[in-house]
């Protein structure tokens, strides 16, 4: 049996993604709020950089992974038209109720599927676009969803992984405090839930860095990565193209 961390903790493998659904189960319901306030709203910058960067165009075929309460799903939906598609998919199907709820509201309605992005149930060369936005740090086989994303574009289709990453070291003790002190307690007085908030900051530090990354997208066939600092590190936007 192999292990993996969750967080600081080393768990069997097999037991990594049942952790990761019991955070996101717990967090679904406060998530939207939760990420303004501990973001102070960047997040919202920071997807928006990723929608231009992505730079979708009427009729593209887009794959929303760990798509969540779907910021970028609903995004790419107003760039693509009615002539593209947006398929909006997440393993953990609470979050994935929260975002089609919310699209619904707002009279936007895509194909939403629970998905697992290590077996993407989508024929090679689908997309023009896919992206995964603060997702792939909970996966357990990250080369293997990295390998499936990179199966499920055509050719000289874009990923984007926006992403924490490592901050810039002028920043790292303000960072951590925040992180460690800070973070946990919003996460108690907002949404009752210490403990996800602890597991976000450690899996921050345990999530490769911005060039080990960019060395695993290689590794995954994408033939040219790019990586965009954002905030001094605190979150990195890979680009990768399948040439
Ligand atoms: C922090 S949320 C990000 C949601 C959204 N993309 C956003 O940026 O707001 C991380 C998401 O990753 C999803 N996730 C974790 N492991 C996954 C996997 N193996 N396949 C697909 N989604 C996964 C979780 O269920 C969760 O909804």
């Amino acid at each position: 049996m192999a292990n993996t961390h969750f967080g600081f903790k080393t768990v069997d493998e097999n037991e990594k993604a049942r952790h990761v659904r019991s955070v996101f189960d717990s967090v679904a319901p406060k998530y939207d709020v939760m990420n303004d306030l501990m973001s102070a709203g960047l997040h919202r910058l920071w997807k928006r950089y990723t929608i231009a960067v992505a730079n979708p165009q009427p009729g593209h075929q887009v794959l929303d992974i760990a798509g969540g309460t779907g910021d970028l799903s609903l995004a790419f939906a107003r760039k693509v038209g009615a002539a593209g598609r947006v398929v909006h998919t997440d393993i953990n199907e609470a979050m994935l109720r929260e975002g089609r709820t919310r699209l619904l509201d707002l009279g936007v309605v895509l194909p939403t599927m629970v998905c697992d992005a290590e077996k993407l149930p989508f024929a090679d060369n689908s997309f023009d676009i896919v992206t995964v936005a603060f997702g792939l740090r909970n996966m357990t086989h990250k080369e293997l969803a990295l390998a499936e994303m990179h199966r499920t574009l055509k050719p000289g289709g874009k990923l984007l992984v926006l992403e924490f990453s490592r901050v810039a070291k002028p920043l790292e003790k303000a960072y951590d405090w925040y992180s460690f002190n800070i973070l946990p307690k919003i996460g108690k007085w907002v949404a009752n839930d210490e403990e996800s908030y602890r597991y976000l900051a450690e899996s921050i530090r345990m999530h490769p860095d911005q060039e080990t990354l960019r060395q695993m997208m290689k590794a995954a066939g994408f033939g040219h990565v790019d990586v965009h600092n954002l905030t001094g590190g605190v979150v990195a936007l890979h680009v990768g193209i399948k040439c």
